[in-house]
């Protein structure tokens, strides 16, 4: 018995951030799910997987450039006067390649405060319990936000602070997004408080196709997951093995775009969104783009949010760019 609301209204699940979002994502066209849906349970330790696949060479890559040159890069942030810098990282996660950049910054300041702001509290407080115990020094405060739709405040302590926004993160937004977010950052900071931006840059087809398309099939489980999750928590019926995972690189718009293509026409019913969900054999649902940055690309995005780059490092290939940008 449907009572007269929810007739006129949508399904109460339609209204949670994960309802809502598949509802919209799969009554567009073309069928789209939002990146963050990934990041369940499952979805976030098969993500840990793919950061150690041969062909994943991101968080590899950047782990290097932090660790030969994390006590240039916080004495640069520090300036000439070597102040002591609050560190504030954005989509903190585990925050296993930030422990390069605090450690510096004890050697540099002894002392650090870091705030590390992410989605989901259990990372947060795994990262908490291990940098607290393995770093002396460190002062860790968790907490848990949804940076994306805007930064809270950052802590007034005087202290010159440096964001931290690593992992090419920043890749999963729409260009004119990204810039949003950057300027919400600079928005809560004061003239010479600094920000690092961690970006993968354009390179070789192959070799960007091949680390969204891995030969273990790490990236294909990760890319499903998002239809097991659905299935999980709106009772639909997906068949993850009637959808085949695409990597492509779009070059007009410098990304990676990872889709799930329905390999026959089919019918999934969503029970929780009372909404039935046709395919095309071949028709896809474009489940993330992954922007990849060339130089020019990160400074007119920096400048056009208020930064000035102050200096960037590299790894050998040029593969990967860390750029320490300060609010001007
Ligand atoms: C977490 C957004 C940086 O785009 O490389 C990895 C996510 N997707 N493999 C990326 C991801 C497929 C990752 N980021």
């Amino acid at each position: 018995m449907h009572s007269l609301s929810s007739i006129l209204t949508l399904p109460e699940a339609a209204q949670t951030p994960v309802g809502a979002e598949v509802f919209a994502g799969l009554t567009a066209r073309p069928k789209t799910l939002s990146p963050w849906l990934f990041y369940d349970e499952e979805g976030s330790r098969l993500f840990e997987a793919i950061t150690e696949l041969p062909e994943y060479y991101l968080t590899r890559t950047e782990r290097t450039i932090f660790a030969n040159n994390a006590d240039e890069i916080l004495g640069v942030a520090g300036g000439p006067s070597g102040q002591a810098l609050t560190m504030i990282e954005l989509g903190a996660g585990t925050a296993t390649k930030t422990g390069l950049l605090l450690e510096a910054a004890v050697r540099r300041q002894g002392d650090v405060d870091y705030l590390a702001i992410d989605v989901s509290e259990s990372p947060l407080t795994a990262a908490k319990e291990r940098i607290e115990r393995e770093i002396p020094g460190v002062i860790v405060t968790p907490r848990v936000a949804d940076y994306t739709t805007g930064v809270a405040d950052f802590p007034g302590d005087g202290k010159r602070k440096m964001v931290l926004y690593i992992g090419s993160s920043i890749g999963n937004f729409e260009p004119a997004h990204a810039e949003t977010l950057l300027r919400d950052v600079r928005a809560h900071l004061s003239p010479g408080d600094r920000l690092l931006l961690g970006v993968d840059r354009v390179k070789e087809r192959s070799v960007l196709v091949r680390a969204y398309d891995d030969e273990a099939g790490v990236t294909a489980s990760f890319n499903k997951n998002v239809l097991k999750r659905i299935n999980r928590e709106l009772g639909a019926n997906f068949n993850p093995r009637l959808f085949q995972h695409r990597a492509r690189w779009n070059h007009e718009h410098s990304r990676i775009e990872m889709h799930l293509e329905s390999l026959i026409a089919q019918h999934v019913s969503i029970g929780a969104l009372e909404m039935e969900v046709k395919f095309g054999r071949g028709e896809t649902i474009h489940t993330e783009n992954s922007y990849k940055f060339t130089g020019q690309g990160v400074l007119s995005m920096l400048e056009r949010a208020g930064f000035a780059i102050t200096q960037c490092w590299t790894d050998e290939r040029e593969w990967f760019g860390v750029y320490l940008a300060t609010a001007v």
